[in-house]
């Protein structure tokens, strides 16, 4: 199969990216982070969770995040909400693209939800139908899809049977994760040939962390089965903090600079996104965890000097 010729990058930085970060991240520096995203030209931002800042403190200024950041036309602003209390928030803030993000073992679901899978079906069924009835757009991740950190391996027909779930709850796109960056290419082609099954590719988007760094590997592998849409970081910031030991996803700027190599469209600049990934980790405090943002960097030294 040839491979797409237009990529959907969806930037999880500002959520996915800060949700680790030990120090606080001051609000302004998160809204200024989203906008300088989307000057970049990323079109799809997952802006901050409306999670309960019991669990995850680093989120716990969602409102004013979602409330704060100039919107540009034409760029969708997702959330995380994770139950009918978040979504009513969410709402609130002005929200209008949420994301729901059940786990495929039972053992994440526990630590990061704090219920069984089922329960949470139900719970994120709910947030589905209600945001849907609200006229939002709904979008499903799995976590663990490629591995577990407490149980190891993830049967592919699992990993479909609940991607299927998600897509039958009305979600526009169900993005596959590999919350702890474990997989291969071939372990990754089988898991979405078995997705694949039930959703078809074209609702299908990769969501790699790059703990072991194979997310390009994986990325690659899946543009071969005809998948269009992947999530990244900026500077490849993050983690989960359900997910022991686990790194930032792929970091956006590698994934332009392998997607021009190929002549795969973005959309995005990426001299501009590589300012921002260093603007990023000096902010936070940093070194960034992007290999072609730090080429990129050193290039522009030496020719400045
Ligand atoms: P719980 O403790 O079972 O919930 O947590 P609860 O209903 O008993 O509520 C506990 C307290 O939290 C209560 O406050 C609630 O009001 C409050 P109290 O009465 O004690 O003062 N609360 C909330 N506050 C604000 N917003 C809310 C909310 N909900 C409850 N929405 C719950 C259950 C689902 C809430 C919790 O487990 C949770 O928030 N989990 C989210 C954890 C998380 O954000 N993890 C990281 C994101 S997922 C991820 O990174 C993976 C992903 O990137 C894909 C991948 O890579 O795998 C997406
Ligand atoms: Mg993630």
């Amino acid at each position: 199969m040839s491979l797409p010729k237009k990529v959907r990058i969806v930037e999880v930085g500002p959520r996915d990216g800060l949700q680790n970060e030990k120090g606080v991240v001051p609000t302004k520096i998160k809204i200024e982070l989203i906008e300088r995203l989307a000057d970049c030209g990323l079109a799809a931002i997952e802006a901050t969770a409306f999670v309960s800042p019991k669990w995850v403190p680093q989120m716990a200024d969602h409102s004013e995040v979602l409330k704060g950041i100039r919107r540009k036309p034409g760029v969708a602003y997702a959330v995380l909400a994770p139950n009918l209390k978040g979504l009513d928030s969410a709402r609130a803030a002005g929200a209008e693209e949420v994301a729901i993000f059940p786990a495929a073992t039972e053992s994440f679901s526990q630590k990061n939800l704090n219920c069984s899978i089922a329960e949470s079906l139900e719970r994120f069924g709910a947030v589905a139908r209600a945001a849907r009835a609200a006229g939002l757009r709904v979008r499903g991740y799995l976590s663990c899809a490629l591995g577990c950190p407490f149980e190891g391996e993830v049967a592919p027909a699992r990993v479909a049977e609940l991607a299927a779930a998600l897509d039958a709850m009305g979600c526009y796109e169900v993005s596959l994760a590999d919350t702890i960056g474990v997989a291969t290419p071939r372990k990754t082609q089988a898991m979405l040939e078995a997705c694949a099954r039930r959703v078809p590719i074209e609702r299908l988007a990769g969501h790699y962390h790059d703990t072991y760094g194979q997310a390009l590997a994986n990325l690659y592998a899946s543009l071969e089965l005809g998948v269009a849409v992947f999530d990244a970081s900026v500077a490849g910031l993050g983690g989960c903090p359900y997910a022991p030991g686990a790194t930032g996803n792929v970091a956006t700027e590698d994934v332009v600079y392998l997607l021009n190599g190929l002549g795969i469209e973005t959309g995005v600049d990426l001299a501009r996104l590589a300012q921002t990934g260093l603007w990023i980790s000096a902010a936070i405090g940093r070194e960034p965890a992007t290999r072609v943002g730090r080429a990129l960097s050193s290039k522009s030294k030496c020719s400045a000097a």
